[in-house]
């Protein structure tokens, strides 16, 4: 008998594996397309099996945020990966100096300690570890603050043992393309004036994929979202539902009111992360249903603006408005074409905060 949606407990989570390589296909032929290389970050699928199908259809390696998401990368058999986050502290030191010898591993950093440590720790190993400089370009979380500041940091890592400085990185501030590529223009020139080479110059995001090639200094891109869309990408004008690939199967448990239903999927599904909106995800079946409120196990659902409206035992999907930490909650995820469950993936790199 074949496998089907069905034959699923809830809640569950369900890939579209049609979407899946829709959403990746399309990205690459835009990339291809502009010249940009793609690195995909891994942090919204944590799924190795998707990583490899985003470097077979032409990325040049995957980022990762921490160092045991790109163990589980490089277990796997990911062997170019960017690490995005300052690096602090022998344990985690350790960790990366052994992943620079089995893997094509880069660094990005913000300040001179932690160049210090890094150099450290690669000192007398006998390679040169690539260090990209973090810009914040107005995304105001990390990144050197100023042109000057970028090669003032470029310096001291050319001048390091056991790191190469590569070039320059952001995770940028949405829809402002022209004012990260004059930023990073003018970083970039400037390293340049001081006789550094800067030869990669690596931007990030889904929110403003398509129009990546208005920052024409990048010459790579670190798309995560990308791959299941979700619902704060859709509401910030980012494609449609129907790009949407990851959603939660769950059942209606309670009707205690006319105008309340209750889910068996609550904050432990979907987080409490709404990104910005009023509720929490969107239910494919019944649009006007509310996602209102969580506690750990139920979800609330404010029925009264919808004449549709689902009984006990019934089964909906929802779109939830961030994908990437509902990943994270989950031990297995199920690859679905319609409903034909096609296989299921354990999800390897979720959990990892170290
Ligand atoms: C450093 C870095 N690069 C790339 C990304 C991917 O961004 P998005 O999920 O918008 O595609 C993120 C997301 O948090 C990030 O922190």
């Amino acid at each position: 008998m074949p496998w089907t949606v069905d034959d699923l407990d809830t809640p569950a989570v369900l890939i579209d594996l049609d979407r899946v390589e829709a959403n990746l296909g399309r990205a690459q032929a835009y990339a291809d397309a502009h010249g940009l290389r793609l690195r995909p970050h891994i942090k919204t699928h944590k799924l190795p099996e998707l990583a490899r199908l985003q470097v077979e259809l032409g990325a040049v390696g995957i980022t990762c945020q921490k160092i045991g998401e790109a163990e589980v990368m490089a277990d796997a058999g990911l062997d170019d990966i960017l690490l995005t986050f300052n690096l602090i502290g022998r344990a985690k030191l350790t960790r990366l100096v052994a992943l620079a010898r089995r893997v094509r591993l880069g660094v990005a950093i913000d300040n001179e300690i932690v160049a210090r440590g890094l150099s450290d720790a690669m000192a007398g190993v006998g390679l040169e570890l690539p260090v990209l400089v973090e810009c914040d370009t107005g995304a105001e979380r990390c990144g050197v603050q100023s042109a000057e500041e970028a090669t003032a940091l470029a310096r001291i890592v050319a001048a390091l043992p056991g790191l190469r400085f590569d070039g320059l990185m952001t995770y940028p501030p949405k829809h402002r393309t022209l004012q990260v590529n004059a930023w990073l223009s003018e970083a970039k020139a400037a390293v340049e004036a001081a006789g550094i080479e800067c030869r990669t110059v690596s931007n990030g995001g889904t929110p403003d994929l398509y129009s990546a090639h208005q920052v024409a200094v990048a010459t790579e891109h670190r798309p995560g979202t990308y791959i299941y869309s979700d619902r704060s990408l859709v509401a910030g004008g980012f494609g449609t539902f129907e790009d949407c690939a990851l959603r939660v199967l769950t059942t209606v448990v309670s009707r205690p009111t006319d105008g309340r239903a209750i889910l068996d999927a609550g904050s432990k599904t979907f987080s409490s992360d709404t990104l910005g909106l009023p509720d929490y995800g969107y239910f494919v079946e019944y649009p006007q249903l509310v996602l209102e409120k969580f506690s750990e196990e139920h979800g609330h659902v404010d029925c009264s603006a919808s004449n549709a409206r689902p009984a006990v035992g019934e089964r909906v999907t929802v779109i939830p408005n961030h994908a990437c930490v509902v990943s994270n909650l989950f031990d297995t995820v199920y690859g679905v074409r319609g409903d034909r469950v096609e296989r299921a993936f354990k999800v390897a790199a979720r959990g990892l905060v170290q």
